[in-house]
């Protein structure tokens, strides 16, 4: 090879190198600065693993050939989105509703809107909370990054009430929780939190056996991980 060639090759690589690390680090530093200041929204020790971002949008792989709209809530740092994005197409149209305003200007700083627009994907990142939904269609796909076990009861009926007002009859409603044994979780918690915790998990529990068709664990997270898939009406 001529050392002219070479030398494009070396120079090309290091480019990328350096753009990786720097794209890497950067995600790291607006996810560890959010999550120690607000963890109770936030409610994650680390960002997602790529392999949790696959099972949560498995049911995208069976996706019909129209058009479809999919809802994506608390995206953080795009983990899910871009995986997310690899199944959309002309004619699909995609919300965002992410909460933090850190992670919303990270999320535009990342998404390729030329690239979207090229596509012909409609998409719409709304810096707001979820529960103030406007959208008037139902989507096929719901898929949520919300840490539910961090937040009240109140909150998580709320928010559960509203996806659920917001899903197809047929569409599918996949969300996470770590898979931690009680026993380990309890010991971080205060008394407070374990009365809060086992609120909210009556309200989570009554709605897994009311909407929960299918589950995946995720041993390749940190934590480890359960993907729930739901649906409005299982029986229909
Ligand atoms: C566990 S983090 C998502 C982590 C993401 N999977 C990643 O790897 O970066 C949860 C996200 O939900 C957002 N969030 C929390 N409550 C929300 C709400 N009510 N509406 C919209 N987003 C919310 C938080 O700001 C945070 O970005």
């Amino acid at each position: 090879m001529p050392p002219s060639v070479k030398s494009l090759l070396r120079a090309t690589y290091f480019r990328y190198a350096v753009g990786f690390l720097r794209s890497l680090v950067e995600k790291y530093w607006v996810f560890y600065s959010e999550s120690l200041s607000k963890f109770g929204t936030v409610g994650a020790i680390a960002p997602s693993s790529v392999l949790l971002a696959k099972a949560m949008v498995k049911p995208l792989y069976h996706r019909s050939d129209h058009p479809i709209s999919v809802l994506e809530v608390g995206p953080g740092t795009g983990v899910f989105t871009a995986e997310i994005l690899k199944h959309l197409g002309f004619g699909d149209c995609f919300d965002i509703y992410e909460l933090n305003s850190k992670f919303y200007d990270y999320l535009i700083h990342i998404l390729d809107q030329q690239d979207l627009t090229e596509k012909g994907i409609y998409y719409h990142l709304h810096k707001s909370d979820i529960r103030s939904l406007k959208e008037p269609r139902e989507y096929d796909f719901i898929i949520s990054g919300l840490p539910f076990n961090s937040f009240d009861a109140q909150t998580v009926d709320e928010i559960l009430r509203v996806l659920m007002s917001h899903l197809a009859p047929m569409g599918v409603f996949a969300y996470f929780e770590y898979s931690l044994p009680p026993k380990i979780r309890s010991y971080f918690l205060t008394s407070l939190e374990r009365v809060r915790i086992q609120r909210t998990s009556v309200i989570m529990n009554q709605f897994i056996r009311k909407h929960q068709f299918h589950c995946d664990q995720v041993w390749w997270n940190l934590p480890p991980a359960k993907v729930r898939y739901c649906r409005r009406n299982l029986w229909a």
